[in-house]
This record gives C-alpha cells, structure tokens and sequence, in this order.
C-alpha cells in the first residue's frame, strides 16, 4: 500500500489588508509544512459576505489572495488551492450542518461576540459563520487544521458537531485536531501591543502589511510601542518588546536565547532595525512573485479552476454521504 499522507484544510477570509499575523500564524506555517501533508487551502469567500462587502471589492480580494497564497510559496502541485464558493458542497454541507447545531454553541462563540458588537445590524449568516467554518473542514476529512490561536475555539465546535452528528446518523466524519504553533500564534499589534494585529484596523502604525509600501512598514516598526526599560528579552510582562521579539524570532527562525545573547547590551532601536531588516528580507521577494502572479488573470483562473475541480471531487463524496445519513438521499 502506497504510503498516505495525514489530510490538511485550512482557509483565509478574502477581506483584504493581509498582514504579518495572517502569514506568521497561518500562512508560513502553510508552506513550511507542505510536503508532509495532503494540503487543502481555502480562499474562503462565503466567510467573508457574513458581514457586509462591496462586490467588487471582494472579487478583487479573491484574486489578491489567490496571488498571496502562491507569492507566499503554496504551490498548486502539492495543494490543492481553491475559492469555496466554487465547490458547493461547503454551502450544501453547512445547511444541514446548522441544522444539527443547538443555537447556545453559536451564541457562546467568542468571535462572534466581538463581531457583532462592532455591526449596526448583525446578518444571521454571522451566527451561522462556525458551522460553515465546520463543514469546511469535515467535507474534506481533514485531520489537522494550521491556524492561529484565535480559532482554537471553532474547531473545538467542529469536533463536537462531527461527533454529535456521528452519534445521531453513524460514522459519517473524521474528528479533526487543531494545529497550532507556539511561536507567534498570536502576533499584536505594534501601536498596542494588548491587542491582536487585525485586518480589520488598517490606521497607520497598526499593522505590517503583506503588499504594503516597505519604507512605511519600516517607520512603524521604528514608532512601535514598547517601554520605559532597557534589556531585550523574552518577557511576557513586557508586551511590546515581548511582541517584536516573537517576530524576529520567528522570521529568523533563531533559538530565543541565541537572540537574547545577540542583542545583549543592546537599546530598542536596533531590535527595531534590525525587525525591519528580517521583515524586508521576508516582504520584498514576496511581493515580486505577488507582481507576477497577478500580471497573468487568465493563468490564475485556471489554477483556481483546477484546484475547485480537486476539492469538489473529495467534498461532493462527503456532502454524499452526510446527505444519505440524514436521510436526505
Ligand atoms: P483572519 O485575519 O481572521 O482572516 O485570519 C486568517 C488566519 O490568520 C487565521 O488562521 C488566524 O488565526 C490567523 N491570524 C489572524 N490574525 C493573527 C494574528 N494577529 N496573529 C497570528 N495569527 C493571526
Ligand atoms: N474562521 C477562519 C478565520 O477567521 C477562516 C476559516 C474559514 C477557516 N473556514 C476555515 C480556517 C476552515 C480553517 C479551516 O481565520
């Protein structure tokens, strides 16, 4: 029997201003892992319309993620790369998935809760965002799910509707595991380094943008917040320095006392130079191949074409069989 790789699935929301976070928490880890896994990468639009979009706007952010997911290195012979609404079987699989969900699971998800207090009229779809997320996932019997920290809680409700729906209908769905790295599971902000880098935040100073202007990146990363000390080191009391730490660290891919021992005796500006010399190294051939990707929509489309044809061939088995448990077939 030829030798089978364990099954991957993991998604990114369309929504634009892609950053450092996004790469360090999910995407690079994506990459770094690829030839271990049998890789299925989601761009996921139906995930993106649970708040309100522009339409052209979100088209747009697709193909700009598309080209992000090949510039950062996924390659669509080893992973299968694809735009979820291109495959049904997520919108047909989440219906019947939500009709399996007892509405307290959805009203205590956290992310949820920090949505919708931000929307002026919160969309049932923004409720409904984890079961989706969850068909997502068991369409493709995925074993692992590489993301960063702040979706631990979806796939705990994944594993519970999977195993709830085994129990009730039989067998259907392989339970899935988180995957989640330590080192910069969770990268903060550089004006505030008590909250999350977000997409959503796009002031000037917030954030290290994937395709931003690199000159600009560089000036924030000199202004980001620290301290009133001195020493650099990895201390959790201290979040700003703590959080540039974790982004050398991780871009350099260095042991955090070896780090430590190099910038001994050091002041915060050269730790931030330095940050902004491993972010350009990692930005700049990034958003070459982002140029180049992008400059050809036709040979895009047919990557994106290939990929759906793949996943739909593994997910419409699955809707199948969910489908027939129900009683649906
Ligand atoms: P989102 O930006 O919410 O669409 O997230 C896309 C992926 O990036 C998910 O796997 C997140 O867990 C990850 N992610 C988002 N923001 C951060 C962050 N600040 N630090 C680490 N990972 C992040
Ligand atoms: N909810 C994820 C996020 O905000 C995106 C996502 C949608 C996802 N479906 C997924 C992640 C399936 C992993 C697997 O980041």
């Amino acid at each position: 029997m030829s030798e089978r790789r364990p099954r991957v699935l993991s998604g990114i929301q369309p929504s634009g201003n892609l950053h450092i976070g996004n790469y360090l928490g999910s995407l690079q880890n994506w990459v770094l892992e690829q030839d271990r896994y049998d890789n299925f990468f989601c761009i996921v639009d139906l995930h993106a319309i649970t708040v309100p979009q522009d339409p052209a706007e979100l088209r747009q952010h697709v193909r700009e993620l598309a080209g992000l997911y090949l510039a950062c290195g996924l390659d669509p012979q080893r992973s299968t790369i694809f735009v979820q609404s291109h495959v049904s079987a997520h919108a047909e699989l989440g219906w019947v998935l939500n009709c399996q969900t007892p509405l307290g699971w959805l009203n205590r998800m956290t992310q949820f809760k920090d949505k919708s207090a931000k929307q002026e009229t919160v969309l049932a779809g923004l409720l409904n965002y984890p079961t989706l997320m969850a068909a997502d996932i068991l369409l493709y019997d995925a074993e692992f799910v590489p993301v960063g920290d702040d979706q631990r809680q979806h796939i705990e409700l994944t594993r519970d509707l999977a195993e709830r729906f085994n129990y009730l209908y039989g067998e259907t769905f392989v339970i899935p595991e988180p995957m989640i790295r330590t080192v910069a599971a969770r990268v903060m902000g550089l004006d505030d380094p008590t909250s999350k880098m977000s997409k959503s935040n796009t002031a000037a100073g917030h954030a290290i943008p994937l395709l931003g202007d690199l000159k600009k990146t560089r000036k924030a990363i000199m202004r980001a917040v620290t301290d009133s000390g001195t020493e650099i080191a990895f201390d959790e009391s201290r979040p700003g320095v703590y959080n540039l730490l974790s982004i050398y660290q991780k871009l350099t891919d260095k042991p955090r006392e070896e780090i430590e021992a190099h910038f001994a005796g050091q002041g915060y500006g050269t730790l931030k130079r330095e940050l902004a010399d491993a972010v350009e190294a990692t930005l700049e051939p990034i958003q070459a191949r982002y140029r180049e990707f992008t400059n050809d929509p036709a040979e895009l489309d047919r990557l994106l074409a290939q990929g759906a044809e793949r996943a739909a061939a593994v997910a419409n088995a699955t809707r199948d069989r969910a489908y027939t448990a129900v009683g649906l077939r």
